[in-house]
């Protein structure tokens, strides 16, 4: 293992003391993002704990609901913007459900963060290529918002973005503001026509092979459903990107966050352990049979 490799398998961080104990976090607002996705801003309820409280973009947190359970999900907020914590959801099981129905002022336990990280050190200085879809551009709207506003640190940056339809975009008020930033150079697609769009349509890889982002001095970070990210490796590969320029995340199976209840592995990798960061070097051996 070398490079990159080494610095992601590294970067862990437990949170102290017991680990199952959840803090009280207070809903603060709720967006909703699609028909079945909703972000939630949360700030805790302890004053010391919200102060005091850090995470780095890549890393999880579990979100419990009483009565209801907890279910892993990665902040979807930049740690360069402390006054809250967000995290975007799509209600598919008992607890994201359950969530679906808290408003404002409403309480969930917290516990985390949990995970390894993007490496930051080994991003800095490179061109970055971030190739999203659907809500796969939660963990990368946490590292997208970091590098900008650490924007000096890192060269171009390109995001390629798409959903199965415009009303499956989420975070389009981040879309907005990137599009409006020089610095950055953003396309969204959504896959076939809808009758409203009137963007780009296409796949997320064939878009990406359209937008052909130079591969010398550059990662790709990737995030999306296991189809999307199967057909990107390649895409990249096309490129010129090795295996060691390409990042993903992965929140496959969780459930104890912790490395106990055996529920994530990816052949000999547990997701909650060893990840939710990984480059494509790492996972290439098993991506294309379980994702
Ligand atoms: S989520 Fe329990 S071992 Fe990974």
């Amino acid at each position: 293992m070398s490079g990159v490799d080494d610095i992601i398998r590294k970067k862990k961080f437990l949170a102290e003391g017991n680990v199952y104990l959840p803090h009280i976090a207070v809903i603060e607002k709720v967006i909703e993002e699609t028909p079945a996705v909703k972000t939630f801003h949360f700030n805790f309820k302890d004053e010391k704990l919200r102060e005091e409280f850090t995470f780095e973009s890549g890393q999880f947190g579990e979100y419990s609901v009483m009565g209801f359970g907890e279910a892993p999900f990665c902040i979807s907020s930049s740690p360069t913007r402390r006054d809250h914590f967000e995290v975007a959801m799509q209600a598919v099981g008992k607890v994201t459900r359950a969530l679906h129905q808290l408003g404002v002022g409403s309480e969930i336990g917290f516990r985390g963060p949990y995970g390894n990280s993007f490496p930051l050190d080994f991003l800095k200085g490179k061109n970055l290529v971030f190739v999203g879809g659907g809500i796969g551009l939660a963990p990368l709207r946490s590292l997208i918002w970091n590098v900008i506003d650490n924007r000096d640190e890192y060269g171009r940056v390109n995001i390629v973005y798409g959903a199965r339809s415009s009303a499956d975009l989420c975070f389009k008020y981040d879309l907005d503001a990137w599009e409006k930033d020089d610095s950055i150079d953003i396309v969204s697609a959504i896959d076939r026509e809808d009758g409203v769009w009137t963007g780009k349509i296409g796949l997320v890889p064939n878009v990406l092979g359209e937008v052909a982002p130079a591969a010398d001095n550059a990662v790709a970070i990737v995030c999306g459903p296991p189809i999307m990210i199967r057909f990107t490796f390649p895409a990249l590969e096309k490129l010129g990107f090795t295996p060691e320029q390409m990042i993903t995340t992965l929140e496959k199976r969780m459930k104890c966050g912790i490395g106990k209840c055996g529920r994530c592995n990816i052949g000999n990798l547990y997701v909650c352990r060893d990840g939710p960061v990984f480059t494509y070097s790492q996972i290439k051996d098993f991506v294309s049979s379980e994702h």
